[in-house]
């Protein structure tokens, strides 16, 4: 049986529409409970989701949601990565729970780095991408300029399947090559909202620009995107709606269907006969009312039923998930049945971690997950030393949804906190402050990067008596050492061969 899930994400630098792409989507693919198309924008704004209101509490977008719609029995689940610039593990986990991804990019602006950065963590797992340029109905660059940009920034090959006749106030419609109609805009407002007609005649310039488009580039080749190496480009405007229904349509009939997940040795199909799959994200306080944490888990296998108990693999006895959470759009709604592609959403107080495994029987663990070493160090410095309690709780609590990575040095009070990119830092700080009433600093730390260290019980003693004051534990109670530069790194690799110095870490 193929399944009729397709579990993707977005990915873009910010301003290039990926929002209202997402709206978009949502109100094209019939969304449960985005009631009244007619008031679509207005409405999709409003009805954004509860977690967004949380976000602009804080001043920052941090979450990453997960949005579910249907369209002609094509179940879709849209996971958010977070649009600002700086790159955070979040994104990165977010990434390896999706199938296919779609890449928006701005017609005026090409690839930016952001959408640059996000390919590569695609290429890295081979995630089959999708590309859309967005903002046709404004002035854009020329379209074989754009796609050659894609193809060489990128290495990829492009592959177009629309074009515009013209950009900004030339603009009078998107072709879809596949059946050579025009998607024609309508109104005041100039939108899309329907009407296709025939290709007819075209002025010779426009004709030899699409002629160029059309003929110049390789065909779609299924196999070469489902590898990643290929790209079917759309042209469109999300504003007014334009290249929409092609982008479900080619999810639809092209996108993986849920891939099989790596574990150790074997691979997890999704018509394995277990409910399996890994928690990648953790996202505490999404509801004011209650401080429970939701843990997001990507369904590699099964068929969930609301009730089923689940081992998770870092506690190794069971929890019951009485009450999961699907994502239907907006609301949050309570889950009876799940299948491989699907996440759930499974609140509980810390149990459960980033890179756990759940699975019926216990007998699965997933691979690849990891956490980064940090490339930025901090020493955390309470305003009020009588809070050191508060802190800790705080900081294992952040630890866990992945905000950032603790390290308790052997020696010395001062606790160190990691982050892969800079604003994680301001997250840190004002979330210790709104959530935890924890007035702290971070000060500039000695050290430059940290490594993971493994070994045997006499190589580590070694190790510790050299090295004591670059030594910490993480999270888990696991040794880590903390470099003062990427040299001291080498150094200690070279003259340490009987030790295992590790950038990532695998729960
Ligand atoms: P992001 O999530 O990728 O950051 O982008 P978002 O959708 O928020 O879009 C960024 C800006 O670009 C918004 O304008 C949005 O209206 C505009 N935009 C998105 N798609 C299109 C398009 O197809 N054509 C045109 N012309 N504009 C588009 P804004 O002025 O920043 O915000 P707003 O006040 O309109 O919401």
């Amino acid at each position: 049986m193929t399944s009729n899930r397709r579990t993707f994400a977005i990915i873009s630098h910010p301003d290039a529409g990926k929002t209202t792409l997402t709206e978009k989507l949502l109100l094209q693919g019939g969304a449960i409970h985005l009631a009244g198309e007619v008031k679509a924008r207005g409405q999709a704004r409003r009805a954004r989701s509860d977690w967004m209101k949380i976000e602009q509490q804080r001043g920052i977008s941090v979450t990453s949601s997960v949005m579910t719609f249907q369209k002609d029995g094509t179940v879709f689940n849209l996971l958010d990565t977070p649009g600002h610039e700086d790159f955070s593990e979040d994104t990165y986990r977010t990434l390896t729970a999706v199938d296919s991804a779609i890449m928006v990019i701005d017609a005026a602006k090409g690839i930016e780095p952001q959408t640059r950065k996000l390919f590569e963590v695609c290429r890295l797992r081979s995630v089959p991408i999708i590309t859309f340029v967005n903002k046709v109905d404004r002035e854009g660059r020329p379209l074989t300029e754009i796609l050659d940009e894609v193809a060489d920034a990128l290495a990829l090959d492009v592959s177009p399947q629309s074009a515009p006749l013209g950009m900004g106030g030339l603009f009078t419609g998107v072709l879809d090559f596949s059946n050579d109609t025009v998607a024609k805009p309508e109104g005041d407002s100039r939108e899309y909202l329907g009407r296709r007609e025939p290709l007819g005649e075209l002025p010779d310039d426009l004709a030899e620009e699409i002629e160029l488009v059309r003929e110049g580039y390789p065909e779609f080749d299924l196999e070469a995107y489902r590898h990643g190496d290929l790209t079917p480009v759309f042209f469109g405007s999300a504003l007014k709606n334009f290249g929409v229904e092609e982008l479900i349509a080619a999810l639809t009939r092209w996108a993986p269907p849920p891939r099989p997940q790596p574990a150790g040795e074997r691979q997890i199909e999704p018509s394995f006969d277990e409910v399996t799959g890994f928690v990648f994200k953790v996202q505490a306080n999404m509801d004011p009312q209650h401080r429970d944490r939701i843990a997001f888990m990507r369904m590699v296998s099964g068929t969930f039923k609301r009730g089923m108990k689940l081992t998770p693999s870092g506690l190794g006895k069971p929890i019951a998930v009485h009450s999961p959470i699907l994502f239907f759009a907006q609301d949050r709604e309570i889950a009876d049945t799940a299948e491989a592609g699907d996440i759930i959403g499974i609140p509980n107080h810390g149990t459960l971690r980033v890179g756990d495994t759940l699975s019926e029987r216990n007998d699965v663990r997933f691979t690849g997950l990891p956490n980064f070493a940090p490339e930025i160090l901090r020493r955390v410095v309470l305003k009020d030393p009588t809070k050191t309690k508060q802190l800790r709780k705080a900081l294992d609590d952040l630890s866990e949804e992945g905000v950032i990575q603790v390290f308790y040095p052997e020696i010395g009070g001062q606790w160190i906190v990691g982050v892969v990119g800079q604003l994680q830092l301001d997250v840190l700080v004002s979330r210790l402050e709104a959530e935890y009433k924890v007035e702290a600093a971070l000060e500039m730390a000695p050290f430059a990067t940290a490594r993971w260290v493994k070994g045997s019980d006499a190589a580590m003693k070694t190790f510790a008596d050299f090295n004591r004051a670059n030594l910490a534990k993480d999270r888990d109670g696991d040794p880590v050492f903390m470099a003062k530069s990427p040299w001291d790194v080498n150094y200690q690799v070279e003259k340490n061969p009987d030790l295992a110095f590790s950038a990532t870490k695998e729960r």
